[in-house]
């Protein structure tokens, strides 16, 4: 679907490095159509180095050529990077922005550009095992949104959403979720090494119990329920495990954290417009 395209990264910090290396990795462009910019030459001679792609400290160098314009910096960064684009992204190209809480009017605006893109990826993509929900304005072609679809598809599985409310929902869920995971697997952790395990093997348990679990719920197809009562015998031991952390209100704990979030991405948005 990338058809040859040439793609530009403004900005070549992490994310922009996962999604470089699922595209070149699933063989969807190759190195000499990609060229990143960003304002430290050794982090541009480490891309150069690792995956062969091009190089430069300008971002309007960058977009010079590009069909599709990746916007990987920090939201922060973004009112400064807008100005400097403005009037310089052909008609012709899709912005793709990743760019967390930022809303598409923003950057359209910004640019004034009408075919954007906005993507909310996770950092499990850094192993191409990403979540990414993305939605586009209505300006965008087909041809442009099937791009969208096949380099965000690079960092994992990817969901289109017709309404950019869903964004910031993802990100409270999705894209905050490692989050959540990461410290229900350091708690896990800690309760292993309470009883006696050492670090290094509490954390092999529970991190292939968690990756375990999720494989299994995924392509089992079953509710997270179901599997759960398939290891709650009556009387055993989940059950009693299960009654601990409904009595200290988990469910409760994990509704309230992710509207939290979701207020915190709507507040940000928001500010992000004015
Ligand atoms: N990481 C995630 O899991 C995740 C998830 C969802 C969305 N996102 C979004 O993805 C975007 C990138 O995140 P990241 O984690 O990749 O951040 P990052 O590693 O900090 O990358 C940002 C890059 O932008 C560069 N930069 C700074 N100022 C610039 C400028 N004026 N022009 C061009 N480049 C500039 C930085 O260079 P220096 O390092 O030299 O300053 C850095 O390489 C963010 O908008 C974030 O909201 C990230």
């Amino acid at each position: 679907m990338l058809n040859n395209a040439t793609l530009a990264f403004i900005g070549s910090g992490t994310m922009a490095e996962a999604m470089i290396k699922g595209i070149l990795n699933q063989k969807l462009l190759s190195p000499e159509r990609i060229i990143a910019s960003g304002p430290r030459t050794e982090r541009g001679h480490q891309l150069e180095e690792r995956y062969g792609v091009q190089w430069t400290t300008s971002n309007v160098q960058a977009i010079e050529n590009a069909d599709v314009v990746v916007l990987s910096v920090k939201p922060q960064v973004l009112p400064k990077v807008l100005p400097e684009l403005l009037g310089k992204v052909s008609a012709q190209s899709l912005v793709l922005s990743i760019a967390a809480g930022v809303r598409i009017a923003t950057i359209s605006k910004g640019l004034s550009h009408e075919a954007v893109v906005r993507a909310m990826p996770n950092t499990p993509a850094q192993v191409g095992a990403g979540m990414t929900v993305w939605t586009a304005s209505e300006q965008t072609s087909e041809e442009q949104r099937g791009q969208a679809q096949s380099i965000l598809g690079a960092l994992g599985e990817e969901l289109f959403v017709g309404d950019e409310v869903y964004l910031d929902m993802a990100t409270a869920l999705s894209g905050t979720g490692p989050a959540y995971v990461f410290l229900f697997m350091e708690a896990l952790i800690d309760a292993g090494v309470h009883l006696g395990f050492s670090r290094r093997i509490s954390q092999k348990l529970v991190t292939q119990t968690v990756l375990g679990s999720a494989l299994f719920a995924k392509q089992s197809q079953k509710h997270p329920a179901e599997l759960r009562n398939m290891v709650t015998s009556p009387g055993g031991t989940s059950a009693e495990a299960l009654y601990q952390l409904e009595k200290g209100g988990l469910r409760t704990v994990l509704s309230r954290s992710v509207w939290a979030a979701y207020q915190k991405t709507r507040l940000l948005g928001g500010l992000s417009d004015e």
